[in-house]
């Protein structure tokens, strides 16, 4: 593996899902391979999970780590030909060359604009880093993808499974901000390489891209896609179609014990950070079908098994 961007990266996901339950079994097993080796990680907006758990990764096998929160009163400038006259101080070509001279790998984190989609879904600054760095880029959530998330999800939804095809509902859910579409895309990505049935419900209007979609369910009757579910993902993103905008803030779309009454005794996930009795009520996410802890404590052993293809990659050596 090259660089880690998307599912479509990895060339076997079942043995880099085994080698992440494999990690998670022992952690340590692999300490030496990062010996002498650096993760620089460069932060365009806030996190804890990721930050956390792809640091605690790296040092599982042996790495040190470099992390830098850009937009702290530096900028890049991404765009070519342009008159840097502006409040840009450095471009993205000598910015990633430079940074590539200290690391082994480097994990970026970008999120969309939600204004213009076109940039947005070329996934700009990500490929920006990509052309321009000398080392393999790991996407730490980019405009359109956070697969390190997905692949948690999916290590989750095999631990947790009792059938062998469960029914995985993706509801979208009440949010008071615009927020991107980065998740339910990523999910779906990984839901439509997986032996599930996937439903996705929201209302009308919030459309995910068909890219993404594929050939899921769509109901947007809510307590109908409930209906025998194993798995509920609750996520808000705004609308693909009208970009960026928020269409609804239907609190009936709220997670609540009556609607997971419904399901065949489902779970219940979400990426987190979640919003109390806004996306999904206390008695859900506190209760025992909840696996959001679960799931961001299998954030570290997806990304250390992605770490440790990168690093395997003799052709990633500098
Ligand atoms: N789920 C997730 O990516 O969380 P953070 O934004 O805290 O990294």
């Amino acid at each position: 593996m090259k660089n880690f961007t998307s599912i479509h990266d990895i060339p076997n996901v079942e043995q880099l899902v085994q080698q992440a339950f494999d990690f998670k079994n022992n952690p340590l097993s692999q300490s030496e391979i990062g010996k002498g080796k650096t993760l620089g990680m460069v932060f365009f907006n806030p996190s804890l999970r990721t930050r956390m758990s792809t640091q605690k990764a790296a040092q599982n096998l042996g790495m040190n780590i470099i992390s830098l929160n850009v937009n702290d009163g530096w900028q890049i400038e991404f765009e070519d030909e342009v008159i840097m006259n502006g409040n840009k101080a450095e471009h993205i070509k000598e910015a990633a060359a430079v940074i590539s001279q200290f690391v082994n790998v480097l994990a970026v984190r970008s999120f969309p604009t939600l204004i213009d989609r076109e940039k947005d879904y070329q996934d700009f600054i990500l490929q920006k880093f990509i052309q321009y760095a000398s080392v393999p880029i790991l996407s730490l959530e980019s405009a359109i993808l956070h697969p390190l998330q997905s692949l948690a999800d999916f290590l989750t939804i095999k631990e947790n499974q009792k059938t062998k095809h469960p029914k995985v509902v993706l509801t979208w859910a009440p949010h008071p901000k615009v927020l991107p579409q980065v998740v339910a895309n990523s999910f779906c990505e990984w839901m439509n390489f997986a032996d599930v049935d996937l439903t996705i419900t929201h209302p009308k209007g919030y459309e995910l891209s068909p890219d993404f979609s594929k050939n899921a369910t769509i109901e947007y009757n809510q307590n109908k896609a409930f209906k025998n579910a194993d798995f509920v993902y609750a996520k808000n993103w705004s609308s693909f179609n009208y970009y960026g905008k928020i269409l609804s803030q239907d609190e009936s779309w709220k997670i609540s014990s009556e609607k997971m009454a419904l399901t065949n005794n489902g779970k219940f996930m979400h990426c987190l950070p979640v919003r109390r009795n806004v996306v999904v009520d206390d008695s859900v996410l506190d209760g025992p079908n909840s696996l959001v802890i679960e799931q961001a404590n299998n954030r570290t052993f997806a990304t250390q098994s992605v770490l440790f293809d990168l690093l395997k990659n003799k052709k990633n050596e500098l």
